[in-house]
């Protein structure tokens, strides 16, 4: 089967706070958008890259991708509609899809694979999944209004693995869900779950970044 992987990079780092995108952010020298497509090249039964990025910013991100033969899209204002904006772009023969936060910037590819294994064996939607550490409530203004029973929950990464139709179905709906499995569950199929890895964290905030480069020049030493 055929495997795309589409890469939302759009987003404009709110929550960084650096007065730039995110995904064009250097880590250890590189832009994290750079550090996500590479790994995803890594993945031999990817054979088509689609990144979204800020609109205006096509150009730069051709040159800087360059090496890695991906097409380019302008993403849109929310994440879906980046999303949407890419799978737009995949080739007709491709029959599953992945999609993958630029700010997963250090996924390793075996986690693309698993999440591909199981869409080979049959899945419709796959989801890599973590346990969750902390305890967590619910709350209403400052009062904890209940205690979830953390046994049940996963806290959910990307790459996420589609069936191409099943996901074009899926943001076709016209509704909102903050993640692409999400809007696939609204559509009343089942999502898989396979198991993710530390690495595959989202670098949301500052400190997110300090980790980043902690992991990396630890890999390069070792
Ligand atoms: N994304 C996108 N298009 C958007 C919003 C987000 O392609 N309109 C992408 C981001 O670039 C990121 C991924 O979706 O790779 C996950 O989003 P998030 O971590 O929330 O990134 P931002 O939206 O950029 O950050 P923030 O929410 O703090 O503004
Ligand atoms: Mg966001």
């Amino acid at each position: 089967m055929t495997v795309a992987a589409l890469v939302p990079a759009a987003g404009s780092g709110v929550r960084m706070a650096a007065g730039a995108p995110k995904a064009l952010l250097l880590l250890v020298g590189e832009p994290l958008l750079v550090h996500a497509v590479r790994a995803l090249r890594a993945v031999p039964r990817v054979t088509q890259i689609v990144v979204a990025v800020p609109p205006g910013r096509e150009f730069e991100t051709e040159e800087l991708l360059r090496p890695y033969d991906v097409q380019v899209v302008p993403g849109g204002a929310e994440r879906s509609d980046s999303v949407r904006a890419a799978l737009a772009a995949v080739h007709d023969d491709v029959d599953l899809v992945l999609v993958h936060d630029a700010a997963r910037a250090l996924a390793p590819a075996a986690v693309a694979d698993r999440v591909i294994d199981a869409l080979e064996l049959g899945a419709d939607a796959v989801v890599p999944v973590l346990p969750v550490a902390d305890t967590v409530k619910r709350v209403h203004q400052d009062e904890v209004t209940e205690t979830l029973d953390r046994a049940d929950l996963r806290a959910v990464q990307t790459p996420q693995g589609f069936r191409r139709e099943v996901l074009e179905q899926a943001h076709a709906q016209g509704r909102d869900a903050t993640d692409d499995a999400g809007l696939v569950e609204l559509l009343g199929r089942t999502v898989r779950t396979v198991p993710g890895a530390e690495e595959a964290f989202k670098v949301t905030r500052p400190f997110d970044l300090r980790v980043a480069e902690a992991v990396l020049s630890e890999g390069q030493r070792g």
